[in-house]
């Protein structure tokens, strides 16, 4: 699986690349009736490399086969990378969402944790909210709980919001919404329950909120205080 994927995401490279550079005029004006057919395509190849990385995990996971690899990271940089993934994609919408993204001013976020994988998390919560929210906003929160010291990570947005019967099975695997608003939408129902998989082995918690129907919903990320980085003491050096 890990080869055939690879060998997947070549090819959908090339297509996202080519049609956002088409889209940016790279190749000269393109005209207006041809933006529509173009944004699909770039849209659809974006959407296909992350169902390839989710299948890909859930396939590692079954295997038991999903490593984790530890280490130093920043929690503030991931996020805003993501962020600006996500202001380019918007940028390619015909109807663009309000994305706001907010961290809160603590010293530092430096995490050790599974930087490639916290990642994946965050991005199919972001990538969710924008998927099922048709206008309106998205906001995006990284700060610390008060007292707990915990890293937390919220998304919220105010779009087709989740049914409270489906809210407690939303992160089993396959798991999908009955009927996603549109129909448009696409996928294999595999992001929550690759997100949770992922926050459990860094000891953290998700979950979701939502007032029903249409009222919009709010995704959380916990992940402990303990995966900090610890701040270098310098007291000692001061006091030799
Ligand atoms: N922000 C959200 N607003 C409303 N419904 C949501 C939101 N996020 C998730 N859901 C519901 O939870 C279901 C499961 O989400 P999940 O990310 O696991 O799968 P998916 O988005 O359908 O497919 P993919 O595997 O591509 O992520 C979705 O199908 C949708 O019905
Ligand atoms: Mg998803």
């Amino acid at each position: 699986v890990t080869i055939a994927s690879h060998q997947l995401r070549t090819p959908l490279t090339a297509i996202k690349g080519y049609s956002s550079m088409l889209l940016e005029g790279t190749y000269g004006k393109v005209p207006a009736y041809m933006k529509k057919p173009l944004r699909h395509i770039f849209q659809s190849a974006n959407a296909m490399v992350h169902m390839i990385s989710n299948y890909l995990t859930l396939s590692r996971i079954e295997r038991k086969k999903i490593e984790y690899k530890f280490e130093e990271s920043d929690l503030k940089e991931m996020v805003k990378s993501i962020f600006d993934e996500f202001k380019a994609v918007n940028a390619t919408k015909m109807k663009k969402l309000d994305l706001e993204l907010k961290i809160e001013k603590k010293e530092d976020y430096k995490a050790i944790v599974d930087a490639e994988k916290l990642r994946e998390v965050f991005y199919n919560l972001v990538d969710n909210a924008m998927k099922y929210t048709y206008e309106g906003f998205i906001k995006i929160f990284l700060g610390k709980d008060d007292k707990t010291g915990n890293f937390v990570f919220k998304v919220e947005d105010s779009g087709i919001g989740i049914r409270a019967d489906i809210l407690k099975t939303l992160f089993q695997k396959f798991s999908q919404g009955e009927e996603n608003g549109a129909g448009a939408v696409v996928g294999l129902g595999l992001g929550l329950y690759v997100a949770k998989e992922i926050v459990t082995a860094h000891k953290g918690k998700i979950w979701a909120e939502s007032k029903g129907e249409g009222r919009g919903s709010t995704f959380y990320v916990e992940i402990p205080a303990s995966s900090a980085v610890p701040k270098e003491d310098n007291s000692k050096e001061l006091a030799e």
